[in-house]
């Protein structure tokens, strides 16, 4: 049944690729999106891919009249809420930004969701939430909150409990959490991706400027860790499959709090990376070896078996897949969103 979906953070990285999965599917999503961390262009881009306008409102999430006039316009069937701020170095340096955003933007819509009888939201959730890991592969049993390292992880643990308690409150809820491991890859077209405003944080998007130019060469944060040669390993999917994932949670319609790992159940190292990346793009990539960053740890990855069961939803595009795309991006598009569109 085509839904009409209410997309926060829709002009994001995540958000960009759901859309277009969101459309192919029969759905018609209404963005939502203050661009404090994106560009309308990312918009435009989509709208080409899919060959349909797209509604987009330049809008804040807490901004409580503008969002009650939104939810009047149309009638929706279901929430996806990506609007976030991400920066795990940034929320450390400003706490309150992240808790006012991430928790408040939150608790505006769960408020206007009662008020419109939206019942089914999708929550973007993290691996982060798991901290350090107690088991491996990670379960959606596995205990959460401990050994959480900075306040970007707290605000999505703390969301989940906060999801949880409007669950049981208004047992006519159906709230998914999505905990997504390490997204990465782009649009197979090569139009859309990520575009990190600064140099990136995360492994891939960095070893990609490594690969475009852009940046000498990866420090590759330790390598005397407990792993297959040494350096961190996570479980890296595909960007388009975790788009895929948020169709399959819509299309799953029972009552309460669900939660589903969106991971491949495969662990990549750093160096394995930088060589699926090397032969992707046919480029070598300078890496040195440098102290391991702080509050980082030695092996993240999950199993997604109650997503396949449930929801049926599971991984099908391999990290070979992802450096292709991600390399596409990188490489038609060195200045991202910001530069002429070569694609
Ligand atoms: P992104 O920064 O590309 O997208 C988030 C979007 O939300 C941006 O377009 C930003 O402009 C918008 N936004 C932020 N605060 C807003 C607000 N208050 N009102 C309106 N718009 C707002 O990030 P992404 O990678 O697409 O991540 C999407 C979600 O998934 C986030 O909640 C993020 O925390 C979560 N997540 C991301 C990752 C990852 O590695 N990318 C991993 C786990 C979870
Ligand atoms: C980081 C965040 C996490 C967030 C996740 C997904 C931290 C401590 N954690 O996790 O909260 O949910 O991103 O966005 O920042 N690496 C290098 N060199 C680099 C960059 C990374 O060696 O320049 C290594 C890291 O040590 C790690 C792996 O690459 O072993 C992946 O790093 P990254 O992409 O930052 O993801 P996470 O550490 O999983």
């Amino acid at each position: 049944m085509k839904k009409n979906i209410l997309v926060t953070g829709g002009a994001g990285y995540i958000g960009t690729h759901t859309l277009i999965e969101l459309i192919s599917a029969g759905h018609s999503p209404v963005v939502v999106d203050n661009l404090s961390n994106s560009s309308e262009e990312a918009i435009r881009r989509v709208e080409k891919i899919v060959g349909a306008e797209i509604p987009f409102h330049k809008v804040t999430v807490q901004d409580i009249p503008a969002m009650r006039a939104i939810f009047e316009q149309y009638s929706f069937n279901a929430i996806i809420h990506f609007a976030g701020l991400k920066a795990v170095g940034e929320s450390v340096a400003k706490p309150l930004e992240y808790y006012k955003n991430n928790l408040d933007s939150t608790l505006v819509l769960l408020d206007l969701a009662k008020e419109f009888g939206v019942k089914k939201l999708i929550f973007s959730s993290s691996a982060t939430v798991y901290g350090t890991p107690e088991e491996l592969p990670l379960k959606e049993t596995s205990r959460v909150g401990v050994g959480i390292t900075n306040p970007y992880g707290r605000t999505k643990y703390m969301l989940e409990e906060v999801l949880k308690d409007v669950a049981v409150s208004d047992p006519s809820f159906e709230i998914t959490l999505l905990r997504y491991f390490n997204p990465v890859g782009a649009h197979e077209s090569g139009t859309i991706g990520e575009d990190p405003s600064d140099i990136p944080n995360n492994l891939l998007p960095y070893v990609a400027q490594v690969a475009v130019g852009k940046l000498n060469h990866v420090n590759v944060f330790g390598n005397d860790y407990e792993t297959i040669d040494g350096t961190g390993v996570r479980d890296y999917i595909h960007v388009v499959d975790l788009a895929r994932g948020h169709v399959a949670a819509l299309n799953y319609s029972t009552p309460g709090v669900h939660t589903y790992n969106l991971a491949t159940g495969n662990g990549t190292s750093v160096l394995q990376l930088i060589a699926a990346f090397s032969k992707a793009s046919g480029r070598e990539i300078p890496y040195q070896i440098a102290e391991r960053r702080p509050g980082d740890i030695a092996a993240c990855y999950a199993s997604a078996a109650q997503a396949e069961h449930e929801i049926g939803w599971k991984a099908e595009l391999s990290i070979e897949n992802a450096c292709a795309d991600a390399w596409k991006w990188q490489s038609l598009n060195p200045d991202g969103y910001a530069g002429p569109i070569n694609a």
